[in-house]
């Protein structure tokens, strides 16, 4: 038996004829029906445009399980369980007259079940139809009941502070914040939520977390991967709307948030909010030293050519838009106080790997002589968000022989030999929680705003003054030589992720 069992829900997918539902969503729901984690009274109702019928809506989603699940092709068995769960509802979603026709099918369901259920609303939709969508559930009396009743919104939340602003405006006077779960999927990954299991979970670190221990922090997240088939969403968003203002900026504030007193939502989320609040404004006449932005021209990716970002799908030829990132930040507070954050994502890169990489400082005093020294490095702790999930720290030892020399060695853990099995996929965890009404892991209004403001220096620089040198890196280099020089100007260098050292 579980230890968590949610309760009867019905669960309404917008938009569910599209590519999230298909790859992620349903596959993810699959695996928690295969856990037993789905209460035994669960629906999903997808809702879009195209006219289906249930039967080939589930037709549909059993191949995206086909291809996506990370437990492979389903038993035929286990598939039709599942499946008996699955309806459909073709509807326009700005057609006020859809949402009565929503209603008259969950009341339905209820009947038949003889419960009353938890209904839960995923918006996996382009964000222009997210206002009418939460406008037509509103005036439908869809949304009113405020403990029954909650709505997942996907990102991009937002395309600036200001319509971020909005956006959390209109949604808060239809819905409670208590409502509103924002998914962020990096805080869905195992080894992101870790991060606070490392730090909070064990006595040794924490005393050395801030600025008396630590040299700076490096966080990377990149990407093999172009753009593939999203040009059209991509070059609106960019990597800094993309990749930083989410989920990069979610895993500075899990490396840089106080303890919080309890694990409760409320308590992560301010403590998150905290740090954010905390990053020294980017000043505006400085954001070339702070900020890098580069575009991929054509390259080699492990042993194949690849495009230019502007010869992709639905790309202008002339587009500035950025597919990589640099940054740097400070933190204004007594533990990070003059510690610098650096960090970068990008598409295109020489390989897929996310890390986060604490530098230590040197120790205060070498005891040893010059020549014991040769190979010394100060400590270093790598966390690998993925792809080869576990924490790795580097530290000094002697070297066997008659000379006292040091020399580094690592010791590290990783997911697959510790636990010999594969984590869950975030979407698993992240729709759980909306199944549980646990909000811990989804972004509060203040949160996404506040991530908004740490950027909005370097979104009105770069929006005023188009690049003049792109595409300014090759596909499968670690960006531009600027991003380089950012963090060599503080007499520093990136640590070129090795991971794949550990496997
Ligand atoms: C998404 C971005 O949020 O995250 C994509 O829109 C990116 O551009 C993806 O590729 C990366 O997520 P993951 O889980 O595959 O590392």
């Amino acid at each position: 038996m579980n230890s968590k069992q949610p309760e009867a829900s019905i669960l309404t997918i917008f938009g569910a004829g599209g590519d999230l539902s298909w790859r992620k969503l349903v596959p993810a729901l699959f695996n928690l029906y295969l856990e037993e984690w789905l209460p035994e009274r669960f629906y999903i109702l997808g809702v879009d445009l195209k006219s289906m019928t249930k039967e080939e809506f589930a037709s549909h989603l059993r191949e995206g399980v086909d291809n996506f699940s990370r437990r492979g092709k389903p038993q035929d068995k286990e598939w039709e369980g599942f499946s008996g769960k699955i309806g459909y509802l073709p509807a326009d979603f700005t057609d006020a007259k859809a949402y009565a026709a929503l209603g008259k099918k969950i009341e339905e369901i209820e009947k038949d079940w003889d419960v009353t259920a938890n209904h839960i609303y995923y918006q996996a939709t382009p964000p222009s139809l997210v206002e009418p969508i939460v406008e037509n559930l509103g005036s439908a009396g869809l949304i009113q009941d405020k403990i029954r009743t909650r709505m997942v919104f996907e990102k991009p939340f937002g395309h600036n502070l200001e319509s971020a602003r909005q956006l959390n405006d209109m949604i808060t006077s239809n819905l409670d914040e208590s409502q509103i779960f924002r998914i962020d999927h990096f805080l869905g990954k195992e080894t992101v939520q870790n991060i606070l299991a490392f730090r909070f979970g064990n006595a040794l670190f924490e005393p050395v977390w801030d600025q008396r221990y630590i040299d700076h922090v490096q966080i990377t997240v990149a990407e093999t991967l172009g753009v593939e088939h999203r040009g059209k969403y991509y070059e609106h968003a960019g990597a800094l709307r993309d990749m930083v203002q989410n989920h990069l900026m979610q895993i500075l504030c899990m490396v840089t948030m106080e303890p919080p007193v309890s694990f409760s939502d409320e308590e992560i989320r301010n403590k998150k909010v905290d740090v954010l609040n905390a990053v020294h404004p980017i000043p505006d006449d400085q954001i070339n030293k702070f900020a890098v932005r580069g575009q991929y021209d054509a390259g080699m990716i492990r042993g194949d050519e690849v495009v230019a970002y502007r010869q992709e799908l639905d790309v202008k030829p002339d587009s500035s838009t950025e597919s990589f990132v640099a940054l740097k930040l400070l933190i204004d507070n007594w533990r990070w106080q003059g510690v610098p954050f650096y960090l970068r994502t990008g598409k295109r890169m020489p390989d897929d790997i996310s890390e986060v990489i604490i530098q230590f400082k040197p120790v205060p005093h070498q005891t040893f002589p010059a020549s014991a020294l040769e190979d010394w490095q100060p400590n270093r702790l790598i966390i690998n968000i993925q792809p080869h999930e576990g924490i790795q720290l580097s530290i000094q030892a002697k070297q066997p022989g008659q000379d006292f020399r040091l020399g580094t060695v690592d010791m590290h853990f990783t997911y697959k030999e510790a636990f010999k099995s594969s984590p869950p996929e975030p979407y698993e965890t992240l729709l759980l929680d909306v199944l549980l009404g646990d909000a811990t892991l989804f972004m509060r209004a203040d949160q996404v705003e506040a991530a908004w403001r740490v950027l909005a220096p370097v979104l009105s620089e770069w929006e005023n003054t188009p690049p003049s040198d792109f595409p300014n890196y090759q596909a499968g280099a670690w960006g531009p030589k600027a991003a380089d020089q950012l963090i060599e100007n503080d007499g520093r260098k990136w640590v070129v992720p090795h991971c794949a050292e550990i496997e």
